[in-house]
């Protein structure tokens, strides 16, 4: 089981609909994905169609009373794509948990029975745009961060701050931690800006960007107000596409080979073999 935070602390950059869609393209490719929603705003358990103020129990369950993780699992209307909720309440975590030893690895250690039982191959956490005591759960227990970024003016604008948070959690608390790929995010070809700021990105971090980029489409942006991923809302569309390129670029595979969970199931063996 591997565990992938997608972080950026910049606000609206990407994080939520990568975290859904990428997190839904690999269960389109055979992968068992739980999806994590840390963000107070609860956008990603809007975006799934969770209504979390009908959830009797969420994530603030989890980090503050200590509610057993697999508890909190819900299905969402994909195969293979599992959540557990957020709602606002998350935003009194902070303050709750301040004094509370070990308060920066209480989801990695909610995450140790699920990693014993094999439940899952993946689980993708959405951070809120901030650092503080969730984000640092997030980092605590993943071992690779995905960040998207906007390739607009203020793009690297702290970038710095976020590898700095990074390094740190590695050398503190978490050695296996590394960034997996940084990932351009609405994306607009059509502007001289994007292309500049896309190079200056991939100046600075070279083989760290993706080779996919999420272009801007308006399908991505719909679909959460129907509830749905892109597959469901708009499966022939360019976010479609971005969002299984990636995915597939991610797990080295080739996106137009379909794979059945069985083909998926071998390969991640022979990966742990
Ligand atoms: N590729 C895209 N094309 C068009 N719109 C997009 C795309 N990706 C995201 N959006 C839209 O941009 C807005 C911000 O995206 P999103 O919520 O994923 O960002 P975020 O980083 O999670 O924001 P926050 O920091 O508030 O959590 C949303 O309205 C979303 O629907
Ligand atoms: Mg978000």
């Amino acid at each position: 089981m591997k565990t992938i935070a997608v972080i950026n602390q910049k606000g609206g950059v990407g994080k939520t609909t990568t975290a859904v869609n990428f997190g839904a393209a690999l269960a389109r490719m055979g992968r068992r994905v739980l999806l994590l929603d840390m963000d107070p705003q609860a956008n990603l358990s809007l975006h799934l169609d969770l209504r979390p103020e009908l959830e009797a129990k969420n994530m603030t369950n989890l980090l503050v009373d200590g509610a057993a993780l697999g508890e909190l699992v819900r299905p969402t209307g994909t195969e293979r794509l599992w959540a557990v909720p957020a709602d606002t309440s998350l935003n009194g975590v902070e303050q709750v948990l301040a004094n509370r030893i070990g308060r920066e690895t209480i989801l990695r250690e909610a995450l140790e029975p699920l990693i014993a039982a094999r439940s899952y191959d993946f689980v993708v956490i959405d951070c809120p745009p901030a650092l503080g005591v969730l984000s640092a759960n997030a980092l605590v227990a993943a071992q690779e961060v995905i960040i998207p970024v906007q390739p607009e003016y203020f793009a690297l604008q702290g970038m710095a701050k976020l590898m700095e948070v990074i390094e740190l959690v590695r050398r503190r608390l978490n050695p296996v931690l590394r960034v997996a790929r940084i990932l351009p995010c609405i994306v607009d070809q059509r502007t001289r800006l994007t292309a500049e700021v896309l190079a200056e990105i991939r100046g600075h971090f070279g083989p760290l960007v993706a080779q996919s980029m999420i272009r801007a489409n308006v399908k991505l942006a719909e679909a959460p107000s129907f509830g749905h991923t892109i597959f469901q809302h708009a499966p022939e569309s360019n976010g479609a596409q971005d969002y299984l390129a990636f995915a597939a670029e991610y797990l080295g595979v080739d996106a137009a080979m379909p794979q059945t969970p069985a083909q998926a199931g071998a390969e991640e063996h022979a990966a742990e073999a």
